[in-house]
């Protein structure tokens, strides 16, 4: 077999390579070790940023998400028992987010490459990718029991934090700069309205609670739990008894409603540099993790593939492989951004076992100075809808 661009994931980041190709009319095949089903129903974080629904409506993929998806305005931090709006779209020359889940924007687009007819394999094992350095990459994969090999003029690497690309570069080219978190945020969705217009990020001595959505009748909440604590520790009573303390307040209702989904995610700031090697380019959470606080990486997976597609098409259309050879240079910008942003919001709001009282200080003072100053606040904004200037 051979392809222009081998696409290792079908994650948003390989899909929405994928369809970007398409619509430039270059070759690609996706190929993916889990099944449709699986990739389809992971619970994801669901708020967009503008460039990103941008970005998927000029890929034509943006029907349903425009439909359903809900354009929010703003988000409310809560702190010492009071809630503070920031008006994102006031403070940003007008930009805004819309909230649409991460699993929906995965439909969508595995359905518009299914209508398409172009080669998206599920349920593939054991892939491998070898000679980078040369002109003629090669990925070798399993599928349905035989070993199949595709030639290809590039590889993206989209498989995902746990892929297998990244790992094939050889040691010693990547530098990886990280950070852990001691916390972990226990996530549900809930069958009920949710209880707020637009998110509450709330601080909180208890620790730090989320309060998201999904529709106009499903509500994504989290709290804050330790990275190590067993799901079962965590009956829907004593996950609902602390959303309803950390985000009380006077006047208001925290309503509850059936768990459908829970699960705990672990918190990470990661980067490799550089994010390509010979003739692989990584791309998304293969390259790069953020902590969920702040909502970047989607967002970020997305932003990568728009530069890749740019420079694959480039390098079709004119032979010059400027764009490509400073793929890594220019992601890593955004990238970079984006790790500060999340760490940022990340050390704000949550709280530390055996928290030194003079970081808890900070923390308040900080919310404080970010919901009262508008400079503040306007740096807050534009790092969440996504900056423009990168
Ligand atoms: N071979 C083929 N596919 C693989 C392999 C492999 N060895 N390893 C992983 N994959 C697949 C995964 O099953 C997954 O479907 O690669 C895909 C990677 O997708 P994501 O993990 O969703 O990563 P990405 O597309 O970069 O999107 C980043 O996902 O994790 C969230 O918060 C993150 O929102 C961000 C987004
Ligand atoms: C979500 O809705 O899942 C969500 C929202 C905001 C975040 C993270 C996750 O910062």
């Amino acid at each position: 077999m051979r392809t222009q661009v081998a696409i290792v994931g079908a994650g948003p980041a390989g899909l929405t390579l994928a369809r970007l190709l398409e619509v430039a009319g270059i070759e690609s095949v996706v190929l993916e070790n889990r099944s449709r089903e699986y990739v389809e129903h992971r619970i994801r974080a669901g708020v967009l940023e503008q460039g990103t629904v941008e970005l998927l409506r000029e890929a034509g993929v943006g029907a349903r998400m425009d439909g359903e998806g809900i354009v929010h305005h703003g988000i409310n931090l809560q702190f010492d028992g009071e809630r503070h709006h920031v008006p994102l779209t006031d403070l940003s020359g007008g930009r805004s987010i819309v909230i649409y889940g991460q699993t929906e924007v995965v439909k969508d687009l595995v359905a518009a490459r299914v209508e398409s007819g172009l080669p998206l394999l599920f349920d593939v094992d054991g892939v491998t990718v070898e000679t980078l350095d040369s002109e003629r990459p090669r990925i070798s994969f399993e599928r349905d029991g035989t070993r199949h090999e595709l030639e290809c003029d590039v590889v993206a690497g989209c498989d995902g934090f746990h892929g297998v690309c990244r790992t094939s570069i050889p040691a010693g080219v990547l530098s990886t700069f990280e950070r852990d978190y001691p916390f972990a945020w226990l996530g549900i969705l809930a069958a009920v309205a949710p209880s707020i217009d637009e998110l509450v990020y709330a601080h909180h001595e208890r620790g730090f609670a989320l309060l998201s959505l999904r529709s106009p009748d499903l509500s994504r909440y989290y709290v804050q739990c330790r990275p190590d604590e067993p799901l079962e520790d965590w009956p829907d009573e004593r996950i609902w008894e602390e959303l309803q303390l950390r985000t009380a307040l006077d006047g208001w209702t925290l309503h509850e409603g059936p768990v459908l989904e829970k699960g705990i995610t672990g918190m990470r700031s990661f980067v490799v540099e550089p994010m390509q090697h010979g003739r692989l380019f990584l791309a998304g959470d293969a390259a790069h993790i953020v902590p969920p606080t702040g909502a970047k990486g989607l967002n970020l997976a997305i932003a990568d593939v728009h530069v890749l597609a740019e420079a694959i098409v480039d390098r079709y259309a004119s032979g010059s492989t400027t764009g490509l050879d400073s793929y890594s240079d220019v992601c890593l910008r955004r990238v970079w951004r984006a790790e500060h942003f999340s760490w940022w919001m990340t050390t704000m709001l949550h709280r530390l076992d055996g928290e030194d009282p003079f970081d808890a200080k900070l923390q308040l003072s900080l919310l404080r100075y970010v919901t009262s100053s508008e400079a503040a606040a306007r740096s807050l904004a534009e790092n969440y809808v996504g900056l423009t200037t990168l």
